[in-house]
């Protein structure tokens, strides 16, 4: 048996799973479950960027309405979220409540089962946000909890659950990372006058761009903006644990500056290359960067889908893309941006560099909206944020 949610959640019924339990646990009321489902998706929100190529997860274990276990996934390798949950509940799981964001696993990865662990710890009830989109998974884990005689129940929150494993969603289905494509410009839409350098937004702007940094697994840009503007690409101040996303360079010929500021900054440096000299591999490789050559495109630059479908493969499940606007408007012209963020300043630029620059071959941009874009005021600025709708997304 599955349960459903009251109004406005979905409602489901496996009426094939096979019932081993021979008592219904003990009810919980809505407010409870959504309570700790709430501080589900909150856990899982702290270790995003931490996580790939597995979701950020975050469970919560009830004993009647008292909390008694919490969890969300560990880096790579670690338990996942019910395990650590469970882990903190020891004894006081047994007879209780999982509430969890994502639906457990039921096959072997780098650690066993959860759905084992869940019964192991005699839990009696499991609240999942959202279904698990991983092939492997899908819908695996619920029917091997129903068939184990716990009762269960899909869609709690299910916006917020799904929002969390977009970037996992995208990489087990299209192979590649989920593109953020981020930049800050002004009212003429301009992101750098005809110099580059400067910044374009103020301090609270700036602050919720680190933010993003800090969720992703990696920050990319062009050759131009890393020559321009020889930018570090680090989350500053850096978080607790210290951790720097990785730093992409989108650099057909390898000509990143041996001195470049990022190569001396925590964290690694990852360049893509369709067309570098030994030489210019070899200076790289010293000054600390990984040279990672990639498809070829128009003019011999770096390839963006394999460019993507590599850093995928390596299990980088969430890029955001910083700029300049050539690297911005080909990513737009070849449909590989799922969510923008735009960052808005109150002023007029005058001549410089346009947000969006496509390629000449690819005949500018196709036409599209964001799906419920919200929009936020950062001191004098705005930032506008929203995703590419999915069923018109590559
Ligand atoms: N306000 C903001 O949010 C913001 C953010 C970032 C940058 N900026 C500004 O943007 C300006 C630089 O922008 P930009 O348009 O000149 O350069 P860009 O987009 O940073 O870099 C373009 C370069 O990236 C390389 N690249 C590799 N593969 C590519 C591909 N498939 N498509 C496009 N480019 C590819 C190409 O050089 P190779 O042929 O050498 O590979 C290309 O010339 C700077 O002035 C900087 O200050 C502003």
């Amino acid at each position: 048996m599955t349960e459903g949610f009251a109004a406005g959640i979905r409602t489901e019924t496996t009426s094939s799973v096979t019932m081993t339990r021979t008592h219904t646990p003990p009810a919980i009321d809505q407010q409870t479950q959504a309570r700790a489902m709430r501080r589900a998706v909150e856990l899982a929100r702290a270790v995003r960027g931490r996580t790939s190529p597995l979701p950020p997860v975050g469970a919560v274990v009830l004993q009647g309405d008292r909390v008694v276990g919490e969890g969300a996934t560990a880096p790579p390798g670690g338990p996942h979220a019910e395990v650590n949950a469970l882990a903190e509940a020891g004894e006081r799981a047994r007879g209780g409540t999982l509430v969890v964001t994502l639906e457990p696993c039921n096959h072997m990865g780098r650690t066993p089962p959860c759905t084992e662990a869940i019964q192991r710890a005699g839990i009696a009830r499991v609240v999942v946000g959202t279904r698990d989109p991983n092939p492997r998974v899908a819908g695996g884990g619920l029917k091997a909890l129903a068939a184990g005689g716990v009762a269960t129940a899909v869609g709690l929150l299910d916006r917020e659950a799904e929002a969390l494993i977009a970037p996992f969603a995208t990489l087990v289905t299209l192979g590649r990372p989920f593109v953020t494509a981020k930049w800050a410009m002004t009212l003429d839409g301009k992101i750098a006058g005809p110099r580059g350098g400067e910044s374009i937004t103020g301090a609270d702007a700036l602050a919720e761009a680190h933010r993003l940094r800090d969720r992703v697994d990696a920050v990319v840009v062009g050759s131009a903006t890393a020559r321009i503007d020889d930018p570090r690409l680090t989350v500053r101040p850096a978080p607790p644990d210290g951790r720097q996303p990785l730093r992409v360079i989108m650099d057909s010929a390898a000509s990143l500056a041996s001195d470049a500021r990022m190569l001396g900054e925590a964290g690694s440096t990852l360049v893509m290359t369709s067309r570098e000299s030994a030489a210019d591999r070899a200076r790289l490789e010293r000054a600390g960067a990984e040279v990672v050559r990639v498809a070829g495109g128009p003019e011999g630059r770096v390839e963006l889908s394999d460019a993507l479908t590599t850093l995928g493969a390596r299990g980088l499940a969430h890029v955001l893309v910083e700029g300049g606007s050539r690297l911005l408007g080909a990513l737009v012209a070849a449909d590989l941006v799922d969510e923008v963020v735009v960052f808005i300043a109150p002023r007029v630029m005058g001549p410089g560099v346009p947000a969006l620059d496509p390629p000449p071959e690819a005949g500018g941009v196709l036409p599209w909206t964001l799906d419920e874009p919200s929009v936020r005021q950062l001191g004098p600025d705005i930032m506008l944020h929203g995703q590419r709708p999915a069923a018109e997304g590559g």
